[in-house]
Order: structure tokens, then C-alpha cells, then sequence
């Protein structure tokens, strides 16, 4: 099968993200009591300080970026970049309501920044740049639009085994459909699963000083049932998938994933694990 070119990748992703705007406004309450440490450690690792100029790649409904305009303060500013304007969207509501004026949303896209070279002291990223089709692009792009001595860091998800919550829903949807074997070199939430796979890319594009840790953290759900709604309201790439199936193939997945996840009942809520690699490097001085 003809894979398809970056172009229709980067309008897929567009239109799926488009798509769950709305789960992800509705679930941003439960997202972030979930995984605001996550900015937290970005923000660090990008060493932001009151006054910078910071660009956040693949934004959605605005993290870090919210974290990042009030670590900067009034003296700086932030700009958070993604393909889904429905996303932003949810992003510009959230940062008025925190009476946020030095954070700004922009439609764009990571592989060609249309931002001047040298124009931001920091860039920061939460699972954006895994879904991209040309990494490496991103990675010379963000060289390009660093400030000398500027930091980016970046989250993105390790491997499948290590993050249940979304292995379990990928072997569910497989137990009831056949699904072609992932191609390791296309875009996907583990595209970027491996240790030395994001560090080496911006390595490659003229980084140094580059850290890499595999983060390990848990979240918690009232139950499998909010587990499963959660997934099926956030999770584009899957609800893509689901988005094609019957009504007894969705019960079919539901079934397997609400079995499979029980195994992590602990006391009255379902924890799972996770894990993040953290991946920070600087542009020379
Ligand atoms: C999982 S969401 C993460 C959103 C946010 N950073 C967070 O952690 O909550 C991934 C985001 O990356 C965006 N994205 C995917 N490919 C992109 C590209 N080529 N350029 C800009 N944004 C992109 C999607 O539109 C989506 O909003």
C-alpha cells in the first residue's frame, strides 16, 4: 500500500485532533489534577525565567504553554503553535480565564516554523512531536528559531509495554480487527518510544548538552468504565480507529479493554502506570 505523503499525514492530524477538541475541554480538569507535573519538569528542563520569549510546539488545549506565560511573567511571552484550531481554541478560553495577556495560540505546523531564526530563548513540547512526519525536519527547525544558549525539552511516550493505558486499548482494538504490523518508522504515539530516538535527532540537528530520562509516574480513574471514555473522548489516533467500527465490534473492544485494565484495580480506583521520556538539549552559545 502506497504510504501516504507528509502532507496527508500532517492534514490527518489536523482534522483527528479538530475532532476530540471537545473531549479534551471536557476532560482538561481530570487531565491536569492527572499530569501538571509533567509541565511542571518541562518548564525546568527548558529553563524558563521571567522575561523569556518561549514557543510551545503542538499546544492542543495549552500545555505547558499556560504554565510557561506564568513562569515568564508580564515581561515575557509565549507562543504555543499546533495544527488543530479547535484546540487552541479550548487553549485561548482556558488562558483568559486565568487572566493570562502574555500567551498567544497560532495555527501552524512544527516541520516549517513560520517563525524568524534565533526569535525564541526556549521552546518547550508535550506529546507533540512523535506524530510528526518528518522529525527530523522539526528538529532543524527548532535549532533554527533557538536563541544561541536556548534550551528545548520535550515529552513524549516511551515504550507500549510501560504504558498499559494505551498498549491495552491498541491489543483490544487488534483482538477484534486485524491491523496491518505497525511500521516503526511512521508517526504514532510510540514513534518516539525508544531511548536515544528524540536525543538523537537533535543531536543531529545541531543541539548539545543533551538529557534523556525515562519518567515514570501513575494515573488513577473512579473506574474501567471512565477509563474507557476517557480514552475513546481524548485519544485521536484510537478513536480514529474505533470511529470505523460497528456497534458490536465497540462492544467487542470494550469488553477486552475493561478486563484487561481491571488488573490494575487498586482500593477502590484503577491506577495505571506510565512512562514519559523527558528529553532536553541547548542550542551552543
Ligand atoms: C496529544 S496532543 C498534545 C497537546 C498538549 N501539548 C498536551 O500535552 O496536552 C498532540 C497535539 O499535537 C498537535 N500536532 C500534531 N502534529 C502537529 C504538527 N505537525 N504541527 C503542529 N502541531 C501538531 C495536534 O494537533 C495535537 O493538538
Amino acid at each position: 500500500m502506497a504510504q501516504p505523503s507528509s502532507q496527508q499525514i500532517i492534514e490527518d492530524q489536523r482534522q483527528d485532533w479538530n475532532r476530540v477538541a471537545g473531549g479534551w475541554e471536557k476532560w482538561d480538569r481530570f487531565f491536569d489534577e492527572q499530569m501538571a507535573f509533567l509541565n511542571h519538569r518541562l518548564v525546568a528542563d527548558a529553563r524558563l525565567r521571567s522575561g523569556m520569549r518561549v514557543l510551545d510546539l503542538g499546544s492542543g488545549t495549552g500545555y505547558p504553554a499556560l504554565l510557561g506565560a506564568q513562569t515568564v511573567g508580564p515581561s515575557g511571552s509565549v507562543t504555543g503553535l499546533d495544527l488543530a484550531a479547535d484546540m487552541l481554541a479550548a487553549a485561548g478560553r482556558k488562558a483568559k480565564r486565568l487572566g493570562l495577556s502574555n500567551v498567544a495560540f497560532r495555527t501552524g505546523d512544527v516541520t516549517t516554523l513560520p517563525f524568524e531564526a534565533a526569535s525564541f530563548d526556549a521552546v518547550t513540547s508535550r506529546f507533540c512531536l512523535m506524530f510528526l512526519p518528518e522529525i527530523p525536519k522539526a528538529a532543524a527547525e527548532i535549532a533554527r528559531v533557538l536563541k544561541p544558549g536556548g534550551w528545548i525539552a520535550a515529552a513524549v511516550w516511551s515504550a507500549p509495554e510501560k504504558n498499559p493505558s494505551l498498549g491495552i486499548a491498541m491489543n483490544a482494538i487488534k483482538q477484534v480487527v486485524e491491523l496491518p504490523p505497525p511500521d516503526p518508522a511512521a508517526p504514532g504515539i510510540f514513534r518516539l518510544a525508544q531511548p536515544g530516538d528524540l536525543a538523537d535527532m537533535l543531536r543531529q540537528a545541531g543541539l548539545t548538552d543533551v538529557a534523556e530520562q525515562e519518567f515514570l509516574a501513575e494515573w488513577s480513574y473512579a473506574s474501567a468504565d471512565e477509563y474507557y471514555t476517557s480514552l475513546t473522548e481524548l485519544a485521536a489516533p484510537i478513536q480514529n480507529l474505533l470511529a470505523k467500527f460497528s456497534p458490536d465490534q465497540l462492544r467487542e473492544v470494550k469488553r477486552h479493554i475493561v478486563q484487561a485494565i481491571s488488573r490494575f484495580q487498586r482500593g477502590d480506583r484503577i491506577t495505571l502506570p506510565f512512562a514519559v521520556r523527558m528529553v532536553a538539549a541547548r542550542k551552543p552559545v
